[in-house]
Protein backbone atom coordinates (compact mmCIF):
# COMPACT_ATOMS: atom_id res chain seq x y z
CA UNK A 1 0.00 0.00 0.00
CA UNK A 2 1.78 3.74 -0.88
CA UNK A 3 2.21 5.84 2.23
CA UNK A 4 3.21 8.99 1.82
CA UNK A 5 2.11 10.48 -0.51
CA UNK A 6 -1.49 12.23 -1.60
CA UNK A 7 -3.44 10.31 -4.00
CA UNK A 8 -5.58 11.82 -6.79
CA UNK A 9 -8.81 10.59 -6.98
CA UNK A 10 -12.65 9.79 -5.55
CA UNK A 11 -11.59 8.74 -2.00
CA UNK A 12 -14.64 5.87 -1.99
CA UNK A 13 -13.00 4.46 -4.95
CA UNK A 14 -9.27 4.86 -3.36
CA UNK A 15 -10.57 3.48 -0.40
CA UNK A 16 -12.54 0.60 -1.68
CA UNK A 17 -8.96 -0.94 -3.10
CA UNK A 18 -7.04 -0.45 0.57
CA UNK A 19 -6.74 -3.29 3.15
CA UNK A 20 -9.27 -4.02 5.95
CA UNK A 21 -7.41 -2.29 9.62
CA UNK A 22 -4.52 -0.47 8.14
CA UNK A 23 -5.25 3.35 9.51
CA UNK A 24 -4.53 4.24 13.41
CA UNK A 25 -6.13 7.77 12.38
CA UNK A 26 -8.59 8.42 10.14
CA UNK A 27 -9.50 12.34 10.06
CA UNK A 28 -11.83 13.35 7.47
CA UNK A 29 -13.05 17.17 6.98
CA UNK A 30 -15.53 16.68 3.82
CA UNK A 31 -17.49 19.28 1.75
CA UNK A 32 -20.11 20.41 4.40
CA UNK A 33 -23.10 20.88 1.26
CA UNK A 34 -23.60 24.38 1.99
CA UNK A 35 -22.61 25.47 -1.80
CA UNK A 36 -18.94 25.87 -1.21
CA UNK A 37 -17.34 26.88 -4.47
CA UNK A 38 -14.24 24.34 -4.52
CA UNK A 39 -12.72 23.90 -8.37
CA UNK A 40 -14.13 20.39 -9.34
CA UNK A 41 -16.53 19.53 -6.15
CA UNK A 42 -19.40 20.16 -6.46
CA UNK A 43 -20.83 21.43 -3.08
CA UNK A 44 -24.83 21.85 -3.83
CA UNK A 45 -26.37 18.29 -4.06
CA UNK A 46 -29.72 17.03 -2.69
CA UNK A 47 -29.54 16.27 0.64
CA UNK A 48 -30.74 12.55 -0.55
CA UNK A 49 -27.40 12.37 -2.67
CA UNK A 50 -25.41 13.46 -0.29
CA UNK A 51 -26.59 11.34 2.94
CA UNK A 52 -26.24 8.58 0.64
CA UNK A 53 -22.48 9.40 -0.64
CA UNK A 54 -21.49 9.85 3.60
CA UNK A 55 -23.11 6.28 3.73
CA UNK A 56 -20.41 5.31 1.29
CA UNK A 57 -17.22 6.92 2.28
CA UNK A 58 -17.99 6.39 5.77
CA UNK A 59 -18.44 2.93 5.93
CA UNK A 60 -14.78 2.41 3.74
CA UNK A 61 -13.41 4.81 6.42
CA UNK A 62 -14.14 2.69 9.31
CA UNK A 63 -13.29 -0.37 7.21
CA UNK A 64 -9.92 0.94 6.52
CA UNK A 65 -9.35 1.78 10.83
CA UNK A 66 -7.29 -0.36 12.94
CA UNK A 67 -8.84 -2.32 15.49
CA UNK A 68 -7.52 0.56 17.65
CA UNK A 69 -7.69 3.36 15.54
CA UNK A 70 -9.81 6.84 15.85
CA UNK A 71 -11.38 8.74 13.54
CA UNK A 72 -12.35 13.16 13.66
CA UNK A 73 -14.64 14.22 11.66
CA UNK A 74 -15.22 17.98 10.98
CA UNK A 75 -18.78 18.54 9.94
CA UNK A 76 -20.65 21.42 10.02
CA UNK A 77 -24.11 22.18 11.95
CA UNK A 78 -26.29 21.27 8.62
CA UNK A 79 -25.61 17.17 8.42
CA UNK A 80 -23.61 16.40 12.63
CA UNK A 81 -26.82 15.05 13.87
CA UNK A 82 -27.11 12.79 10.51
CA UNK A 83 -23.02 12.04 10.73
CA UNK A 84 -23.19 10.98 14.51
CA UNK A 85 -26.09 8.32 13.36
CA UNK A 86 -24.16 7.16 11.06
CA UNK A 87 -21.36 6.47 13.00
CA UNK A 88 -23.15 4.73 16.00
CA UNK A 89 -24.59 2.38 13.49
CA UNK A 90 -21.23 1.70 11.93
CA UNK A 91 -20.68 0.21 15.62
CA UNK A 92 -18.13 3.53 16.48
CA UNK A 93 -17.44 4.66 20.01
CA UNK A 94 -17.65 8.75 20.58
CA UNK A 95 -15.36 9.72 22.82
CA UNK A 96 -16.12 13.77 22.45
CA UNK A 97 -18.31 16.05 20.43
CA UNK A 98 -15.64 18.98 20.36
CA UNK A 99 -16.91 22.18 19.78
CA UNK A 100 -14.61 24.24 17.31
CA UNK A 101 -15.66 28.02 18.38
CA UNK A 102 -14.23 30.52 16.33
CA UNK A 103 -15.40 33.72 14.76
CA UNK A 104 -15.13 34.60 11.21
CA UNK A 105 -18.09 34.32 9.09
CA UNK A 106 -19.93 37.39 7.93
CA UNK A 107 -22.89 39.31 10.28
CA UNK A 108 -26.42 37.47 10.03
CA UNK A 109 -29.05 39.66 10.09
CA UNK A 110 -32.10 37.16 10.68
CA UNK A 111 -30.46 34.51 12.94
CA UNK A 112 -27.54 34.62 15.42
CA UNK A 113 -23.87 34.29 14.06
CA UNK A 114 -22.43 31.24 13.28
CA UNK A 115 -19.25 30.80 15.50
CA UNK A 116 -18.69 26.39 15.67
CA UNK A 117 -17.50 23.68 14.24
CA UNK A 118 -17.99 20.36 14.87
CA UNK A 119 -15.23 17.89 15.54
CA UNK A 120 -16.80 14.19 16.35
CA UNK A 121 -13.92 12.07 17.72
CA UNK A 122 -14.66 8.10 17.85
CA UNK A 123 -13.09 5.02 18.33
CA UNK A 124 -13.70 1.65 16.93
CA UNK A 125 -13.09 -0.04 20.70
CA UNK A 126 -13.52 2.18 23.41
CA UNK A 127 -11.85 -0.80 25.62
CA UNK A 128 -8.50 -0.87 23.09
CA UNK A 129 -7.50 2.98 21.65
CA UNK A 130 -4.67 4.98 21.42
CA UNK A 131 -4.64 8.07 23.57
CA UNK A 132 -1.51 10.16 24.81
CA UNK A 133 -2.86 12.66 27.01
CA UNK A 134 0.59 13.77 27.92
CA UNK A 135 1.28 15.32 24.43
CA UNK A 136 -1.80 17.25 24.49
CA UNK A 137 -1.70 18.90 28.38
CA UNK A 138 -2.20 22.19 28.71
CA UNK A 139 -2.07 24.79 31.73
CA UNK A 140 -4.65 24.25 34.20
CA UNK A 141 -6.61 27.71 35.93
CA UNK A 142 -5.22 25.95 39.40
CA UNK A 143 -1.82 26.44 38.28
CA UNK A 144 -2.06 29.70 36.42
CA UNK A 145 -4.58 32.23 37.76
CA UNK A 146 -5.06 30.47 41.62
CA UNK A 147 -1.61 29.41 42.27
CA UNK A 148 -3.38 26.63 44.11
CA UNK A 149 -0.68 23.85 45.14
CA UNK A 150 -3.33 21.19 44.41
CA UNK A 151 -2.72 21.48 40.92
CA UNK A 152 -1.39 18.96 38.72
CA UNK A 153 2.05 20.24 37.68
CA UNK A 154 2.35 18.84 34.38
CA UNK A 155 -1.65 20.43 33.68
CA UNK A 156 -4.81 19.08 32.21
CA UNK A 157 -6.40 17.39 29.53
CA UNK A 158 -8.02 20.05 27.23
CA UNK A 159 -11.68 20.60 26.87
CA UNK A 160 -13.64 19.19 24.49
CA UNK A 161 -14.28 22.85 23.62
CA UNK A 162 -11.37 24.26 21.47
CA UNK A 163 -11.70 28.17 20.84
CA UNK A 164 -10.12 29.75 17.79
CA UNK A 165 -10.67 33.62 18.44
CA UNK A 166 -8.42 35.66 17.29
CA UNK A 167 -9.92 39.23 17.78
CA UNK A 168 -11.28 38.58 21.41
CA UNK A 169 -9.10 40.01 23.89
CA UNK A 170 -6.53 38.16 26.56
CA UNK A 171 -8.69 38.98 29.72
CA UNK A 172 -11.64 37.30 27.52
CA UNK A 173 -9.97 34.08 26.72
CA UNK A 174 -7.35 32.29 28.73
CA UNK A 175 -5.41 29.73 27.23
CA UNK A 176 -6.28 27.73 30.64
CA UNK A 177 -10.35 27.85 29.89
CA UNK A 178 -10.51 27.49 26.67
CA UNK A 179 -7.93 25.52 25.70
CA UNK A 180 -6.61 27.28 22.93
CA UNK A 181 -6.47 30.13 21.39
CA UNK A 182 -5.77 30.23 17.74
CA UNK A 183 -6.68 31.88 15.12
CA UNK A 184 -8.60 30.26 11.50
CA UNK A 185 -6.15 30.51 8.96
CA UNK A 186 -6.38 34.02 7.43
CA UNK A 187 -5.46 35.15 4.10
CA UNK A 188 -2.27 36.67 5.42
CA UNK A 189 -0.82 33.96 7.76
CA UNK A 190 2.33 32.35 6.12
CA UNK A 191 0.69 28.71 6.56
CA UNK A 192 -1.97 30.08 3.83
CA UNK A 193 -1.92 27.79 1.09
CA UNK A 194 -4.53 29.10 -1.58
CA UNK A 195 -7.49 26.18 -0.85
CA UNK A 196 -10.72 27.27 0.12
CA UNK A 197 -11.21 25.52 3.17
CA UNK A 198 -7.47 25.16 4.50
CA UNK A 199 -7.27 24.11 8.85
CA UNK A 200 -5.21 25.66 10.98
CA UNK A 201 -2.38 23.18 11.57
CA UNK A 202 -2.55 23.14 15.25
CA UNK A 203 -5.99 21.90 15.02
CA UNK A 204 -4.72 18.77 13.34
CA UNK A 205 -1.20 18.96 15.84
CA UNK A 206 -3.42 18.23 18.81
CA UNK A 207 -5.25 15.16 16.85
CA UNK A 208 -2.41 13.24 15.64
CA UNK A 209 -0.48 13.75 18.46
CA UNK A 210 -3.32 12.41 21.00
CA UNK A 211 -4.34 9.96 18.76
CA UNK A 212 -0.61 7.99 17.18
CA UNK A 213 2.86 7.76 17.41
CA UNK A 214 5.92 7.80 15.39
CA UNK A 215 5.18 5.97 12.36
CA UNK A 216 1.65 5.30 12.86
CA UNK A 217 -0.45 5.75 9.70
CA UNK A 218 -2.98 8.90 9.40
CA UNK A 219 -5.55 8.63 6.44
CA UNK A 220 -6.68 11.66 5.33
CA UNK A 221 -10.04 11.22 2.28
CA UNK A 222 -10.47 14.79 1.57
CA UNK A 223 -7.20 16.15 1.69
CA UNK A 224 -7.23 19.94 0.25
CA UNK A 225 -4.54 21.69 0.94
CA UNK A 226 -3.48 19.00 2.80
CA UNK A 227 -2.73 20.16 6.18
CA UNK A 228 -3.41 16.88 8.20
CA UNK A 229 -0.72 15.04 5.47
CA UNK A 230 2.03 17.64 6.57
CA UNK A 231 1.24 18.11 10.37
CA UNK A 232 1.47 14.06 9.96
CA UNK A 233 5.07 14.51 7.98
CA UNK A 234 6.26 16.99 10.53
CA UNK A 235 5.61 14.67 13.44
CA UNK A 236 7.34 11.64 11.79
CA UNK A 237 3.83 9.86 10.87
CA UNK A 238 3.33 8.03 8.34
CA UNK A 239 0.26 9.59 6.06
CA UNK A 240 -1.61 8.81 2.77
CA UNK A 241 -4.14 11.79 1.61
CA UNK A 242 -6.99 11.19 -1.03
CA UNK A 243 -7.88 14.47 -3.18
CA UNK A 244 -10.40 14.68 -5.80
CA UNK A 245 -9.05 18.29 -7.54
CA UNK A 246 -5.93 17.52 -9.69
CA UNK A 247 -4.97 21.22 -8.68
CA UNK A 248 -5.49 20.47 -4.80
CA UNK A 249 -3.46 17.61 -5.02
CA UNK A 250 -0.68 19.49 -7.00
CA UNK A 251 -0.30 21.85 -4.22
CA UNK A 252 -0.26 19.33 -1.34
CA UNK A 253 2.65 17.76 -3.15
CA UNK A 254 4.51 21.55 -3.37
CA UNK A 255 3.63 21.87 0.37
CA UNK A 256 4.89 18.22 1.67
CA UNK A 257 8.24 18.62 -0.56
CA UNK A 258 8.73 21.76 1.48
CA UNK A 259 9.00 20.12 4.90
CA UNK A 260 10.56 18.05 6.77
CA UNK A 261 10.34 15.72 9.95
CA UNK A 262 11.18 18.01 13.11
CA UNK A 263 10.04 21.24 11.38
CA UNK A 264 7.02 23.14 14.08
CA UNK A 265 3.78 23.61 12.99
CA UNK A 266 2.65 26.90 12.38
CA UNK A 267 1.91 28.91 15.37
CA UNK A 268 -0.49 31.22 16.20
CA UNK A 269 2.00 33.21 17.21
CA UNK A 270 4.31 32.90 13.90
CA UNK A 271 1.36 33.92 12.31
CA UNK A 272 0.79 37.44 14.04
CA UNK A 273 -2.15 36.24 15.93
CA UNK A 274 -1.30 39.03 18.56
CA UNK A 275 -2.14 42.15 16.43
CA UNK A 276 -5.85 41.30 16.41
CA UNK A 277 -5.96 42.89 13.17
CA UNK A 278 -9.23 41.49 10.87
CA UNK A 279 -8.64 40.24 7.31
CA UNK A 280 -11.40 40.15 5.23
CA UNK A 281 -11.23 37.34 2.49
CA UNK A 282 -12.18 37.79 -1.11
CA UNK A 283 -13.89 34.92 -1.43
CA UNK A 284 -16.06 33.53 1.38
CA UNK A 285 -15.06 30.89 3.66
CA UNK A 286 -17.31 27.91 4.64
CA UNK A 287 -18.47 29.88 8.10
CA UNK A 288 -19.40 32.55 5.36
CA UNK A 289 -22.11 30.53 3.67
CA UNK A 290 -24.41 30.32 5.92
C1 LIG B 1 -13.19 20.87 3.28
S1 LIG B 1 -12.01 20.50 2.11
C2 LIG B 1 -10.73 19.77 3.07
C3 LIG B 1 -9.80 20.82 3.62
C4 LIG B 1 -8.66 20.22 4.41
N1 LIG B 1 -9.10 19.72 5.70
C5 LIG B 1 -7.56 21.24 4.63
O1 LIG B 1 -7.20 21.55 5.78
O2 LIG B 1 -7.04 21.75 3.65
C6 LIG B 1 -12.74 19.13 1.29
C7 LIG B 1 -11.91 18.61 0.14
O3 LIG B 1 -12.49 17.37 -0.30
C8 LIG B 1 -12.28 17.24 -1.69
N2 LIG B 1 -13.20 16.20 -2.17
C9 LIG B 1 -14.52 16.32 -2.44
N3 LIG B 1 -15.03 15.13 -2.81
C10 LIG B 1 -14.03 14.23 -2.74
C11 LIG B 1 -13.94 12.84 -2.98
N4 LIG B 1 -15.01 12.13 -3.39
N5 LIG B 1 -12.76 12.24 -2.82
C12 LIG B 1 -11.67 12.94 -2.42
N6 LIG B 1 -11.69 14.27 -2.18
C13 LIG B 1 -12.86 14.92 -2.34
C14 LIG B 1 -12.50 18.65 -2.21
O4 LIG B 1 -11.88 18.85 -3.46
C15 LIG B 1 -11.89 19.51 -1.08
O5 LIG B 1 -10.54 19.84 -1.40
Amino acid sequence: MRVNDVIEGDCIQVLGKMPDERVDLLFADPPFNIGYEYDVYDDRRGKKDYLAWADKWLAEAVRVLKPDGSLFLAIGDEFVAEHKVKLDALGLTMRNWIIWHYTFGVSCTKKFNRSHAHILYYVRDARNYKFFPDEVRVPSARMTTYADRRANPVGKLPDDTWVLRPQESDEHFQPEADTWYLPRVCGTFKERTGHPCQMPEAVLERIIRVATKEKDLVLDPFAGSGTTLAVAKKLGRNYLGIELSEQYADGIRKRLQMIEFGDPTSSAEKNGMATKKHTRHKRKTRAEMS
